[in-house]
């Protein structure tokens, strides 16, 4: 029987990265977690991160880009637990390619993934956060914050998905419901090695990053303040929030200008 006292999260892109490490920190903490991607031996494997016998997640696998898949995650929650309170979508996919070079089905699936699948289940669940005056939590990207080279669809998703929470936040405050959204720059997770190209196939031989990789931990530290504190948003890693902040005000001349040089485009 579930403990009506006990708090519920459901995790999207639970079994890898920010999303596990995110399911692990909530399940020490004592709430109850439910976990998701679209590969139930993924799941398993990740389940086996979860030590404490009486605090095992629920494995529920769904594809995000499915609509009826994700109605059909919502409907388990609730089936098993009666209630959601913290839901955070962490599943998604990321491409690495010159615009011409992107294929639009290539294209179609990414937006499905990383933006109607956050639509989805937001979609889905908002009824219940409404009963438990929840949280909703998505992970974006500093790429959907601003245009860079070679990120135009990934980025693309990110601008969406940060459009349609900011514009339900503020439908929605007024029930109690959070909505918040992190932005982070390169984080170390196996996202890495499975970069798409254009053609929408893993990269092989994925080009160097152009920034700095941070260290997973680091990340953490703003993903769970966002989570706990229900915080609006982050960015990741702090000192970008500024600079920003100053880009429109040269009309992006800047910013525009480093970036060419730095992937090259000059
Ligand atoms: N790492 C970074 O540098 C970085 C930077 C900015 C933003 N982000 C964002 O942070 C989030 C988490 O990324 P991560 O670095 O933790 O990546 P990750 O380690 O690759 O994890 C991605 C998760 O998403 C799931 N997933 C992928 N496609 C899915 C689908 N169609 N349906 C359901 N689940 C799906 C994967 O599980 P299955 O493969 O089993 O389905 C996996 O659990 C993503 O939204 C990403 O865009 C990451």
């Amino acid at each position: 029987m579930p403990n009506p006292e006990e708090k519920v999260a459901l995790i999207t892109g639970g079994s890898s990265g920010i999303g596990l490490d995110a399911a692990k920190r909530l399940s020490k903490m004592g709430y109850q977690v439910i976990i998701s991607g679209r590969s139930l031996s993924n799941l398993e494997i990740a389940k086996k991160e979860f030590p404490d016998p009486v605090r095992q997640p629920l494995l529920i696998p769904a594809d995000v880009s499915d609509e009826q898949q994700v109605k059909g995650l919502v409907e388990k929650t609730i089936e098993n637990f009666g209630k959601v309170d913290l839901v955070f979508a962490a599943a998604g996919i990321s491409m690495r390619a010159p615009f011409v070079d992107s294929k639009i089905d290539a294209i179609e699936h990414l937006m499905r993934v990383n933006f109607f699948g956050v639509l989805y289940l937001i979609h889905h669940v908002l009824p219940w956060l409404k009963k438990t005056r929840g949280s909703f939590v998505a992970m974006s990207s500093l790429t959907g914050k601003r245009g860079v080279p070679e990120y135009s669809i990934y980025g693309a998703s990110k601008f969406a998905l940060q459009g349609l929470l900011d514009s339900i936040r503020i439908e929605v405050e007024r029930d109690g419901v959070h909505i918040g959204v992190i932005s982070t720059g390169f984080v170390d997770t196996p996202l890495r090695n499975r970069i798409l190209g254009g053609d929408g196939k893993v990269l092989e031989n994925p080009p160097p990053l152009p920034f700095k990789l941070w260290p997973l931990e680091k990340c953490m530290e703003i993903v769970m303040q966002v989570i706990l504190k229900r915080q609006r948003d982050a960015i990741f890693p702090r000192f970008i929030r500024p600079l920003l902040g100053f880009d429109p005000i040269n009309h992006g001349k800047m910013g525009d200008r480093y970036l060419k040089r730095k992937f090259g485009y000059q």
